[in-house]
């Protein structure tokens, strides 16, 4: 697989990673251990390298099972994760009621630990700051990140979901080595002045839930087909008349994909490749069959015009339903 280095950090990793988040929580009920492990064994098959994760997926259990797959094989692996959103440990499985941010350096040298723990490793390959806690400034929480560079306990320092101008101080402390954050077809405020100024820094782009969360790929049809603790179900785009307007719109995707010989989930991927070659997404699935497809994304080539006229279809104004997930559950991280 093509190989995207992350910023200037020295690391570089297949041009599509591996989102494992849902293998723990969030859609639906966690996946049972075997089906997780094929697909992450499947995923390094193929080139496959970066497998993103957070310590608050399952509350630890999603980095517990990328350690138990990191065995024997820690070397050939970009294991990136994530620190700064806390929940209660006793909470329940799949709710986000009980979130709060925090990037106290007490917290960062604290949960890091508890991640190198779970991971079975001595350092993690890319860090990210989950979410930026306001009450702290961007500098001091990079300062401490780097000293954790400086440790060995971390190679790469990572932000997610920030604006340009928290780029730009955070990068002035330290180099940044990417920025995870929302862009799909069905998501693109980053397009004007965050990938920019990504590119203007050497930071490298990774878009999460680059599938829509799923809807790109037209395997969703209605919120009700979905598990009960699924969040999506508070989604305003995957509800009766939003969803039938989307789903209207990706059948005009349809025709493209058909033409190109290929599934609508990889028309989305190879939409985000057309983008730029400083970008790496990270599509979620828990399951080979999905992993498979979305892999034979990287070798799809749409033209200008392709991804123009895909552009125009699901154009912003296009797509029914706000970004914004309905209250009480805000949309997972
Ligand atoms: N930094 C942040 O704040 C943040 C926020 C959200 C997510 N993330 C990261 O980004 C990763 C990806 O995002 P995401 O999981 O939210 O959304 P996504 O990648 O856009 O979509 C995931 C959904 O698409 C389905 N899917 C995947 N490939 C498919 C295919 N070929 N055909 C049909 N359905 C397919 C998955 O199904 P199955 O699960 O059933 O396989 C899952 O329901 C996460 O795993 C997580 O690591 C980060």
């Amino acid at each position: 697989m093509r190989q995207v280095a992350l910023g200037n950090s020295g690391i570089s990793c297949g041009a599509l990673g591996l989102g494992c988040m849902g293998m723990s929580e969030f859609y639906g009920p966690p996946q049972d251990e075997a089906v997780s492990q094929a697909t992450l064994k499947r995923a390094l098959e193929l080139g496959v390298t970066l497998f993103d994760t957070s310590d608050m997926y399952g509350r630890g259990h999603n980095e517990e099972l990328i350690g138990r797959f990191a065995r024997g094989k820690r070397d050939r692996l970009v294991i990136a994760s994530k620190f700064g959103v806390v929940r209660d440990p006793d909470g329940p499985s799949g709710s986000l009621h009980d979130r709060e941010l925090d990037n106290s350096r007490d917290y960062m040298r604290r949960t890091l630990e508890g991640s190198l723990r779970r991971l079975g490793t001595d350092v993690v390959d890319l860090y990210y700051v989950h979410r930026m806690d306001a009450r702290r400034p961007i500098e001091d929480t990079v300062g401490d990140l780097a000293e954790l560079v400086q440790e060995g306990k971390i190679r790469a320092i990572g932000l997610s979901e920030v604006g340009p101008e928290i780029l730009r101080r955070a990068a002035s402390v330290h180099p940044i080595a990417a920025l995870q954050s929302e862009y799909s077809l069905f998501h693109r405020d980053v397009e004007a002045e965050v990938l920019p100024t990504c590119r203007e820094l050497g930071i490298t782009f990774v878009p999460y839930s680059p599938l829509g969360r799923g809807f790109l790929t037209g395997a969703i049809t209605s919120a009700a087909s979905l598990d009960a603790n699924d969040l999506r179900q508070n989604a305003p785009r995957f509800q009766g008349e939003n969803m039938d307007r989307n789903l209207a719109l990706l059948e005009q995707v349809k025709v493209i994909a058909a033409a190109k010989n290929c599934t609508l989930g990889q028309v989305a991927l190879a939409w985000l490749f057309a983008q730029g070659d400083d970008i790496v997404p990270i599509p979620g699935t828990k399951r080979v069959k999905y992993l498979e497809e979305n892999v034979g994304a990287v070798g799809i080539h749409l033209t200008p015009e392709e991804a123009g006229s895909i552009s125009a279809i699901l154009s912003p104004e296009n797509i029914a339903g706000s970004r914004e997930w309905k209250a009480p559950e805000a949309a997972p991280r």
